[in-house]
């Protein structure tokens, strides 16, 4: 499947792309977290999550007790979107017609590894599953189940924790972010006592 997306051409991100940036993780993941797009630096390594961002969402998972083996990591769009200014190549928002266009890569991923729950990171992946009229800020933290997808429940993407400025808003956030991950856990764990029992 990877091999198959690196020569994906279905939008024109990959014209000023370096390279298809294809999930990673555990295939027997029952965790499976999805991002908005690679970055600047996952668009050179051809590693998601692998910047700043990334290393903040690996150590906010050890931190709530999620072992890698756990994980899958992915985005909703599989090309680096990016503007030029000056030198610099900044982060563009992918479109509807580009979501749209990745959205096989990502059903594809979704039936390989057959997760137990789908965390959307941020707002662009929590529209793209949980549809356009989602609100992280107002609904974060609540369990959907949607058709086609499954079980969701949708987060703050970690670099926008990352980035908020005040020391103690961003512990706070922090502390939020990662209990989220802990709830997610918890929820996925209890439901397979219960499917057990
Ligand atoms: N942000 C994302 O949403 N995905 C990545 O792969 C890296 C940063």
């Amino acid at each position: 499947m990877r091999e198959a997306a690196s020569c994906c051409t279905a939008c024109n991100l990959y014209i000023h792309a370096t390279q298809t940036v294809f999930g990673d993780g555990s295939p027997d993941a029952d965790l499976f977290f999805v991002g908005e797009q690679p970055g600047d630096y996952e668009d050179e390594t051809g590693s998601p999550f692998a910047g700043a961002g990334g290393r903040y969402l690996e150590i906010c998972l050890r931190e709530a007790g999620i072992p890698r083996e756990r994980v899958y990591l992915t985005n909703v769009v599989k090309h680096f979107k990016w503007e030029p200014r000056g030198s610099r190549r900044v982060q563009a928002k992918p479109h509807m017609t580009e979501i749209l266009a990745c959205a096989p890569w990502l059903m594809a991923e979704l039936r390989a590894v057959r997760p137990k729950i789908i965390v959307c990171l941020g707002a662009t992946a929590a529209k793209a599953v949980l549809g356009k009229d989602f609100r992280v800020t107002q609904s974060r933290g609540t369990f959907v189940d949607v058709p086609g997808y499954g079980p969701t429940f949708a987060t703050l993407h970690p670099s926008s924790v990352l980035r908020i400025t005040g020391e103690m808003e961003k512990r706070r956030e922090r502390e939020r972010f990662i209990n989220d991950l802990r709830r997610v856990v918890s929820i996925v764990d209890d439901y397979g006592k219960a499917a057990v029992a």
